[in-house]
């Protein structure tokens, strides 16, 4: 049977400002160049699911005005299926600072996101059992993200979740969780141990993987990512590219994550699979505009 992927989460209009510096306090600093388009941490993830041929389902809100017009007909143009996506009140918005060497400094408008109510999750919850997999993040109601999975934590589904923007969140509902992803400052939130360096950040992997029992992903961004589970912890160097934009690279590994999972492979090879994902995505500018499709990653699914 063809597995289903669903992501309850953000949709958010980014506003990308490359620029060579971040400004001081006070300063005025004149930017390069503006790049905007469709992201928001659920969608970006529904869009490299769909982009490597996942069905996919995106269950979320977006506001009643243009730039939800243009959220919602870019995720229907790569098949996303965007009939759960409700319209009310005004657009999630992103504004990311893309510095010359890729990274970024994000900062988010919540709008209709954090209008999500566990009604609505209740209102589909049969559509969802058909699900295989369920993908959290943290940018909409924290309280609807552990809604989501406590009711379906005795079903067959894998929850995914990507504890991003970082909120605390109980031991109880982590225990249910079947793949935790987080980078290395969110690890540190979660842990309150600083998460510099790669020996940090498997020590800190291994610490979350006591709560959740199952298997967790500390991302290093240009570093590379390291993946904890019962048995293990293996270290995957990022690929060395010439990175011009981070923005939803994260992202990017969880869809290319998720396929990878969804099509069987051994955890290791969906860490190798995401790993050259992301090193696409991260080699051309924007956030979901950028992410690959299963065609151009075909000479990576045949290794
Ligand atoms: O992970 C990147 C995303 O974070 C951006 O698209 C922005 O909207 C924020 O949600």
């Amino acid at each position: 049977m063809t597995k289903r992927v669903a992501v309850i989460g953000s949709l958010n209009y980014d506003i990308i400002v490359k620029q060579q510096r971040m400004p001081h306090q006070g300063e005025t600093f004149i930017a390069d160049a503006l790049i905007q388009g469709p992201g928001g941490k659920g969608a970006n993830q529904a869009a490299q699911c769909a982009k490597l041929g996942m069905p996919t389902m995106m269950i979320g809100k977006v506001g009643q005005d243009r730039f939800g017009d243009a959220l919602v007909g870019s995720l229907a143009a790569i098949g996303v299926d965007t009939s759960y996506v409700k319209r009310i009140g005004s657009t999630g918005l992103g504004v990311v600072h893309v510095m010359p060497d890729g990274d970024y400094y994000s900062s988010i408008l919540k709008g209709a996101n954090e209008l999500l109510t566990i009604q609505d999750i209740e209102e589909i919850a049969e559509e969802l059992k058909e699900a295989s997999f369920i993908i959290l993040q943290q940018e909409i109601p924290h309280h609807v993200t552990e809604h989501v999975i406590e009711r379906f934590k005795d079903s067959q589904i894998q929850i995914v979740l990507n504890n991003a923007p970082a909120r605390s969140i109980s031991k109880n509902i982590l225990q249910y969780v079947d793949l935790l992803v987080v980078n290395e400052s969110e690890a540190a939130y979660m842990t309150g141990q600083p998460v510099t360096t790669i020996a940090e950040a498997t020590e800190t992997g291994k610490e979350l993987q006591q709560i959740t029992g199952n298997t967790v992903i500390v991302t290093l961004g240009k570093e590379g990512s390291i993946v904890v589970n019962s048995k293990d912890s293996i270290y995957f160097p990022a690929k060395k590219v010439n990175a011009v934009d981070a923005t939803g690279a994260g992202d990017s590994f969880i869809g290319a994550l998720v396929y990878g999972l969804s099509q069987g492979f051994l955890l290791e090879e969906c860490m190798k699979f995401a790993t050259e994902v992301s090193a696409i995505t991260v080699m051309k500018e924007g956030g979901q505009d950028s992410f690959p499709t299963k065609a151009e990653v075909s000479r990576i699914l045949v290794i």
